[in-house]
């Protein structure tokens, strides 16, 4: 195992904080928080703690929040269960769904599962090169229904790209929609740790979060869906959470990812500011090494502080994911979530940008030893890969990935 650990890789799953550690052991083991008895009581008074906590983390009521799995079931339940509730109130007359090329896959594989069951009409838009989507773009395919086509009902942008980290004036957008009375729904997942997130602010409808990418436990997150937005649930059951999404409360890890966004918020500031200086010496440190270009928009106010995206000439992917593996530094070749399958990035392929994506993410627990450490390896690696040298012990093929 190399000497020196550096994890940059943040926005696939960031370290648990220990304070939020110890609210789920605290409440792991809880009473059924639909029972009447005292224990039940208390895990219920815990579950609707959380909810108050997470309602004031996201701009929105306590009753707006629905707690999920993670972002992936947010994400899922607010377009199928917009969706269904809209096309029933419409006696199942076909509706318009508008979601961009650069969405996370929780975001695309429903709106293209939706489609392809003939419940929508889809139109997916395509970003800038720099992975920004222009507000202008989106509200061109909405649909007001007057020329024969099926209406829009629901579109959904996300507020900040998990991979370039790409920020969309999502406020703008929702404000637009509201005049047009059409849902907005914001996969808010990588915006949480550093960026306000707001139901209100940004006039949306929907917004899915999720707990592990801010100091919480893995398979907890939040669906927030406007009180008398119709939404169809996923699941039927019990009738927990205004019978949107039945099954026991999961007292624990809900009750860590309440605490999780209540840290997020008041921290978020400093983290800000800290990872503004981070990720403009990681930045500065990768522009001297040949042949690595920064991608994202050049526009700071249009970035998020935590994430360095960059395209490296000349080298193979996976080689370069592996080299820095070796070296100890946790990083992402393409979309951290489907690395393990090589099949690349849709987003990086949406911007059509060219080389090998490397991704690095900072977050509450990182330094800059991790920061330079990483650009420490990265002069050495990127040259002996672009030579196609025996590096760690395999060799790399320039130009295949
Ligand atoms: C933008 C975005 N949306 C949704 C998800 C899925 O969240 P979860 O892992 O909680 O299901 C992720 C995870 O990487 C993400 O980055």
């Amino acid at each position: 195992m190399p000497s020196m650990q550096a994890d940059l890789d943040h926005a696939a799953t960031t370290p648990p904080r220990p304070e939020v550690l110890e609210v789920l052991q605290r409440w792991v083991g809880a009473a059924n928080a639909s029972a009447r008895h005292l224990p039940g009581q208390a895990a219920r008074h815990a579950v609707e703690h959380a909810r108050e906590q997470a309602a004031a983390a996201l701009g929105c009521g306590p009753h707006d929040v629905i707690f999920t799995s993670g972002g992936t079931e947010a994400d899922n339940l607010a377009l199928k269960g917009i969706v269904w509730a809209e096309r029933a109130r419409r006696g199942g007359a076909p509706v318009h769904l508008v979601t961009t090329s650069i969405e996370h896959s929780a975001v695309l594989e429903p709106a293209r599962w939706l489609a392809a069951r003939g419940d929508v009409e889809l139109d997916v838009v395509p970003p800038r090169p720099d992975g920004v989507v222009e507000v202008d773009d989106v509200l061109a395919r909405v649909r007001d229904g007057s020329d024969g086509r099926a209406p829009t009902v629901l579109v959904s942008v996300m507020g900040a790209n998990n991979e370039l980290g790409s920020v969309n004036d999502v406020a703008t957008l929702g404000a637009a929609l509201r005049v047009r009375g059409v849902a907005l729904h914001v996969d808010a997942v990588q915006c949480v740790a550093t960026h306000d997130v707001s139901l209100e602010a940004w006039s949306a409808d929907a917004l899915a979060v999720s707990a592990h990418k801010i100091g919480g436990p893995q398979g907890v997150g939040v669906a927030v869906l406007r009180r008398g937005l119709a939404v169809d649930p996923l699941s039927h059951g019990g009738g927990q959470d205004r019978g949107v999404r039945s099954g026991t409360f999961a007292v624990g890890l809900i009750a860590a990812c309440g605490l999780a966004l209540e840290r997020a918020v008041e921290e978020r500031d400093a983290l800000h500011a800290r990872l503004t200086g981070l990720s403009q010496r990681l930045a500065t440190g990768l522009a001297n090494v040949e042949g690595v270009r920064r991608s994202g928009p050049t526009d700071a106010a249009q970035r998020l502080v935590s994430h360095v995206h960059v395209m490296v000439d000349g080298v193979d992917a996976e080689a370069l994911a592996l080299g820095l593996d070796a070296a100890g530094i946790a990083a992402s070749a393409g979309s951290a979530c489907s690395s393990g399958a090589s099949t690349g990035s849709h987003v990086v392929d949406a911007c059509g940008l060219a080389g090998a994506p490397l991704r690095f993410s900072l977050g509450w627990t990182s330094t800059e030893a991790d920061v330079d450490h990483a650009v420490a390896v990265l002069t050495d690696l990127i040259p002996r890969l672009r030579d196609g040298g025996d590096v760690f012990g395999f060799t790399a093929v320039a130009g295949v990935s």
